[in-house]
């Protein structure tokens, strides 16, 4: 090959490497929530969802058997059509994915630059994980 070709095609490769090195979320340890997200979530706890929980529930151990490895997507749904019990799928959009950024936050979640959001498809590829101790 050209030396002339060689670097079009060394430039092309590099402009696509960059393209990609963009890190994709890939676990909720990727920063999938904002701060001012979980900030909102944790009074929005207290008032909805303390009546019947405690934040045990949603963090450490029981937060592994029953979230650790499952998408994302699985505990918001949870939250958005089943809870709080009495009341099903009256939260909105925002009080869920607060809520939901808040337990994340808990289980030692780093905050993110990109908010989380009620988009299913995009939350079934991001998998549940936490800090472990
Ligand atoms: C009136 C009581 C009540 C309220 C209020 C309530 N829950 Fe629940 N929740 C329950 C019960 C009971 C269960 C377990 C039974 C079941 O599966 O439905 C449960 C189960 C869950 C689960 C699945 C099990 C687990 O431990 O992960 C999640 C997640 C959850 N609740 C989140 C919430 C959130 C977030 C709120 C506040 C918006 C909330 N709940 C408000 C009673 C309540």
């Amino acid at each position: 090959m050209h030396t002339r070709m060689k670097r079009a095609v060394a430039a092309a490769l590099l402009l696509l490497l960059t393209a990609c090195s963009e890190p994709v979320p890939e676990n909720s340890m990727d920063g999938i929530y904002t701060a001012q997200q979980a900030e909102r979530g944790a009074p929005l706890f207290t008032d909805l969802c303390q009546r019947c929980h405690s934040m045990q529930e949603f963090t450490g151990r029981t937060f592994d058997a029953i979230w650790n490895g499952v998408p994302a997507a699985a505990l918001y749904t949870r939250i958005a059509n089943t809870m709080p019990l009495d009341q099903p799928g009256s939260l909105s959009v925002a009080q869920v994915s607060n809520l939901m950024a808040h337990i994340l936050s808990e289980n030692g979640n780093p905050a993110g630059d990109t908010p989380l959001e009620g988009d299913l498809d995009y939350l079934m590829t991001i998998t549940l994980a936490r800090q472990s101790e």
